[in-house]
């Protein structure tokens, strides 16, 4: 069977980015609730767009939430789930829904976490993701085109990050609490954090 990581951490601990990686190096998809989300900002939904919540820096109700991620499981043989579960009921719906090869969580601290994302910038072309003091592109014409999430704010980051103390981090002591998660130090490396992630992954 093929692989199923679950990718756990805070907001800029480097989860789409070594996602992206995985999803190549194994050949499997990569289900982000946060790309899902971002290409359907103003998709009304029963509980208003995902837009009102994202840019407050809040969590998009379970329901719709819970909606991308089913569709995208049934639709995936292996995969690297990214940004999902955010709370606990959601970590309870995805138990019901299948099984996981690995649970990794990437440990970072608060200073690197607003460092990193003030200072992400993203390509829209590629999706390919950089770093204003870290990692950019040696292309001129790529750079002048790379754009910031309008919750890179630091104002949103600072929001974005309560909403995870309060919601995510239970749920990283929930798959401690099972034996199942595998703590990875974030701040090292892109390529060691991926060798790293890579070394749990053929172990498990
Ligand atoms: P989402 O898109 O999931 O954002 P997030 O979890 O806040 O995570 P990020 O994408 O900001 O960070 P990342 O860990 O992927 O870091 P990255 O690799 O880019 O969610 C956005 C919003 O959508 C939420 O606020 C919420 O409203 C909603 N949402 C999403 N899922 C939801 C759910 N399940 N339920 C409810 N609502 C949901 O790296 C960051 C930067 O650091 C980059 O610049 C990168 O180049 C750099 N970097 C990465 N790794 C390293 C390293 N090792 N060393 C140095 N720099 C590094």
């Amino acid at each position: 069977m093929s692989n199923r990581i679950l990718l756990l951490g805070a907001p800029g601990a480097g989860k789409g980015t070594q996602s992206k990686r995985l999803a190549e190096a194994y050949d499997i998809e990569h289900i982000t609730t946060g790309d899902a989300l971002r290409a359907n900002k103003d998709m009304e939904t029963e509980h208003g767009t995902p837009r009102e919540y994202m840019e407050a820096g809040d969590l998009v109700p379970d329901p719709v939430v819970n909606e991308i991620v089913d569709a995208a499981l049934s639709d995936a043989d292996g995969f690297v789930l990214d940004g999902y579960p955010r709370n606990l009921s959601q970590a309870e719906y995805l138990s019901e829904q299948t099984d996981l090869t690995a649970a990794i969580f990437l440990d970072v601290g608060e200073d690197e976490l607003v460092r990193r994302l003030t200072g992400r910038r993203m390509d829209p072309e590629t999706g390919d993701i950089y770093h204003t003091e870290f990692n950019m592109p040696d292309d001129e014409e790529v750079e002048e085109r790379l754009v910031q999430r309008d919750d890179d704010t630091e104002e949103v980051v600072k929001d974005r990050l309560d909403t995870y103390y309060e919601n995510t981090e239970p749920v990283i002591e929930h798959y401690r609490e099972t034996g199942e998660l595998v703590e990875v130090d974030g701040e090292a490396h892109p390529d060691e954090v991926f060798e790293r992630i890579s070394e749990i992954v053929d172990d498990a």
